[in-house]
């Protein structure tokens, strides 16, 4: 690993998963720091005309110790994204963190357990990874996934999520609902809705008081499952959500503030513990935290810069902060001291965090 964390991962196989993605594999040459969890992701960077892009993607492999494996959908306009589907080569060297991310949960193998998954598009990367590591782990658990997609050629780890299917036919069901094209069923035509998934609940395609709700597509599908099942009772704790951002699905990430003109006075300051050094930084108008700590720190982590990803997750230790959106916090993260240091921007002239915690 670098002092700017990341690692160098060799790139053994490019497969072709639609004509819009990919799905690279990668060694990690048995680095421990790279056995992952089920829907955990990693973050890349590379460097696109003189600026370093970040961008994270979820690992669609079982774990803990499958082949690390990342699918990667290309955005319109998305720089990273287009390399990443035309430009690498198996051979090829990519730099990446050590896995992060909390959609995910603790296995038990002696559990009898029922699991909805839903899945939006790309969101298929986590939510597969999550359903092939559950079914090996818990082998009396049943899992039903919902695919949502536009038409069947853009639905992404197809053949993986049938070869599961396959493997464990009496625990795990799959409806896919599309968008663009006829899916089969006529309840599983275009966008799914308030009365399609009631309908698809009085039917018994889906359960109505599962022991883990599973959620990952863009955000109005994510709010609507939500919804649903929060209407039903199911609770906080068991209902686990991932949202994509446009930061996420491959645009230039936004910009933190540079390096600071030395006549300006800074507005406070703080220290971030980060690998086991504590570091002082200055606190300029408009900074996040991410920004002050960035200016001294180049190590410290973060990816989408959007408050969906939880990479520059740190524990508050001094100070308050104001914070914008908040999804990569789980329940119960904020009240217990934590922030996105990408959206945090300080109340109090010293602030103190710990990215270690
Ligand atoms: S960098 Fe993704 S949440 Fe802050």
């Amino acid at each position: 690993m670098t002092a700017s964390g990341f690692s160098a991962l060799r790139v053994v196989a490019v497969d072709r998963d639609t004509p819009e993605s990919v799905l690279l594999s990668l060694d990690a040459g048995n680095d421990p720091a790279f056995s992952f969890a089920h829907g955990q992701y990693l973050t890349f960077r590379h460097e696109v005309d003189g600026i370093e892009l970040r961008r994270s993607y979820s690992i669609c492999a079982t774990a803990p110790s499958g082949t690390l494996r990342v699918g990667v959908k290309r955005v319109d306009g998305g720089a990273f994204s287009t390399w990443a589907t035309s430009a690498v080569r198996v051979g090829d060297v990519l730099e990446a963190m050590a896995p992060m991310g909390s959609f995910t949960h603790a296995l038990d193998p002696e559990a009898a357990r029922v699991y909805v998954l839903v899945a939006g598009g790309s969101g298929i990367t986590p939510i597969y990874s999550i359903a092939a590591t559950v079914l090996a782990e818990e082998p009396q658990s049943r899992v039903t996934l919902l695919q949502v997609d536009s038409t069947t050629s853009s639905i992404m780890l197809l053949d993986d999520v049938e070869a599961l299917r396959n493997r464990y036919l009496d625990r795990f069901r799959i409806w896919r609902q599309l968008t663009q094209e006829p899916a089969g069923l006529s309840l599983l035509d275009g966008r799914p809705d308030e009365d399609s998934l009631a309908e698809c609940l009085r039917r018994g395609m889906l359960d109505t008081d599962p022991d883990h709700v599973f959620l990952c597509g863009p955000e109005p599908l994510v709010e609507l499952v939500t919804k649903v099942y929060t209407k039903l009772g199911v609770g906080p704790e068991r209902i686990h959500t991932e949202r994509f951002t446009t930061a996420q699905s491959g645009r230039a990430r936004t910009r933190m503030q540079g390096p600071v003109d030395e006549s300006v006075t800074p507005i406070g300051s703080g220290t971030a513990q980060l690998a086991g050094r504590r570091t002082e930084f200055s606190l300029y108008d408009g900074d996040t935290i991410l920004d002050a700590v960035q200016r001294v720190r180049p190590d410290v982590p973060y990816a989408c810069t959007a408050g969906v990803c939880s990479t520059c997750r740190a524990h508050l230790a001094d100070g308050t902060v104001e914070m914008g959106v908040t999804y990569g916090l789980v329940p119960g993260e904020e009240d217990a001291g934590y922030v996105l240091t990408c959206q945090a921007v300080p109340t109090t002239s010293t602030v103190n965090v710990d990215f270690d915690a």
